[in-house]
């Protein structure tokens, strides 16, 4: 049966599925899946997966290369129209991926209002790149812009769009350490003022517990563990509730110390 995409969530079977829940549940979810099921050439990439996210929640996604995590997320965007179970997803959705996609024959500001409806589309392109941090750049070539720049503009792009749901697949990862560290910085303020709910797919334990309130890892084709992230913002790396959760994660990855890929 193919999954359903509505506007409205119905009843919520919360002790069954207490594992999954975010850290505040008042409102109903902006994801809700059950049993979702995505197979290639046979074999179950996405075996049965149950998965909540609660309006404005940020889940980070860990998993190893070829777990699913992008099957996932494409599933979610309503890309894939193969998968099997129950997937609700309320709201709108825009996702940012590790390659910021920009159309190389429009200027920055353009890029940004791409498709959007609106009678001010450059006011709300600027406004987006001031919040990223971009204004100057607005009327750039997208070949001219650094990576951290690029990315910033995907981020801008995908903001003007008001999400509730914020798919972000890898969009960090292409960036060097220090640059990385800002846009976390960065995304971190503008998910406090825009408060969409973001589900980050990421290989970087430090990434997930910098950003999230919830860790999840899939393996086999599920949610195989999740963990809540309590520590307040702006958080300390070194602290050692994060450095006990970075542990508790990697072991869950099956990775020693450093990285999961
Ligand atoms: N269109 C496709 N046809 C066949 N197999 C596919 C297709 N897309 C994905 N797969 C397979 O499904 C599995 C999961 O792929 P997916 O891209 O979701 O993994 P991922 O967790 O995002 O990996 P990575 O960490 O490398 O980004 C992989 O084994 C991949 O080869
Ligand atoms: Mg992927």
């Amino acid at each position: 049966m193919a999954p359903e995409r509505r506007g409205t969530v119905t009843t919520l079977t919360r002790q069954r599925h207490r594992h999954l829940y975010p850290v505040a549940v008042s409102e109903p979810p902006v994801v809700r899946s059950r049993r979702l099921t995505r197979r290639y050439h046979g074999e179950a990439v996405l075996h049965r997966l149950d998965l909540d996210v609660a309006p404005g929640e940020f889940v980070a996604l860990l998993g190893r290369i070829g777990s699913g995590k992008s099957t996932l997320l494409r599933a979610l965007a309503g890309l894939d129209h193969d998968v099997t179970g129950d997937l609700q997803v309320r709201g709108t959705v825009a996702m940012a991926f590790q390659d910021p996609l920009l159309l190389p024959w429009k200027r920055v500001w353009q890029n940004v209002c791409l498709g959007l409806r609106s009678d001010r589309p450059r006011d709300i392109a600027y406004r987006a790149l001031g919040e990223v941090g971009l204004m100057q750049r607005a009327t750039a070539w997208p070949l001219t812009l650094s990576g951290g720049e690029a990315q910033r503009a995907a981020l801008a792009r995908a903001l003007v769009r008001e999400p509730d749901l914020l798919l972000l697949d890898e969009p960090f990862s292409a960036l060097d350490a220090l640059t990385r560290i800002s846009m976390h910085d960065l995304m971190h303020r503008l998910w406090a003022h825009h408060r969409p709910a973001v589900l980050l797919v990421t290989h970087d334990v430090d990434e997930a517990l910098a950003l999230a309130d919830r860790v999840l890892v899939l393996s086999d084709g599920r949610i195989s563990h999740a963990c809540p992230v309590t520590a307040p913002h702006p958080r300390d790396p070194a602290g050692p509730h994060l450095i006990a959760l970075r542990k508790h994660l990697l072991a869950e990855l099956g990775v020693g110390t450093e990285g999961t890929r």
